[in-house]
């Protein structure tokens, strides 16, 4: 063997031993993962639709409009029913408060719906909403597959000292999130309570 070869090898080795600490060091540090079809029966928890819910949102996946302000965020995921199988054309509105804690209840101002696709993806492009007071930050959703139930509920983020002190905190709805260039990317699986 060269002495090139075996530097490369050896080099190789270090590299996915350290690749290796790195996984295990993520995974001692990572969230519970949020209900999805690998865990079996749980659909996504219902939550309160509170009282700024407003019908015929505009069809839509980016809810940010010029001079907005707020840490953007890229939230996407699937709609799932209970046996992982994902629902296409399924319904997500979502309407949240503004940077400062407000909702627009005269517009459709951070109000949006949309479809998922032929794969039962969805995507949505928003802000990280402010806290207002009793709640810590969080997005309203309604999901529904045609002709079903609507699952009415709310996501959180992880890690917002907010979340013990909200008495509507749920850590099964808590989002995954990672810094994105220019914000967040949150993802979320939602599971409807269907077969
Ligand atoms: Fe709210």
């Amino acid at each position: 063997m060269t002495l090139s070869r075996r530097l490369l090898l050896r080099a190789a080795a270090a590299m996915l031993s350290s690749t290796a600490s790195l996984g295990a060091a993520f995974a001692q540090t990572s969230l519970p993962p949020t209900p999805s079809c690998d865990d079996g029966d749980d659909p996504t928890p219902q939550q309160t639709a509170g009282p700024f819910f407003k019908p015929r949102s505009p069809q839509r996946q980016s809810l940010i409009e010029p001079g907005m302000g707020g840490t953007r965020i890229a939230l996407t995921g699937m709609v799932l029913t209970r046996t992982c199988r994902p629902v296409p054309n399924a319904l997500l509105d979502l309407w949240q408060a503004d940077a400062r804690g407000n909702y627009d209840n005269r517009g459709f101002r951070l109000r949006g719906h949309q479809f998922t696709d032929a794969q039962g993806r969805y995507r949505f492009e928003t802000i990280v909403p402010g806290r207002y007071p009793g709640r810590t930050p969080h997005l309203h959703l309604r999901v529904q597959a045609k002709g079903r139930p609507i699952l009415t509920t709310q996501l959180y983020f992880p890690g917002e000292a907010g979340n013990t002190g909200d008495g509507l905190f749920d850590p099964a709805l808590l989002m995954r999130t990672q810094p994105a260039a220019g914000g967040i990317e949150a993802k979320y699986d939602f599971v409807l309570a269907m077969r």
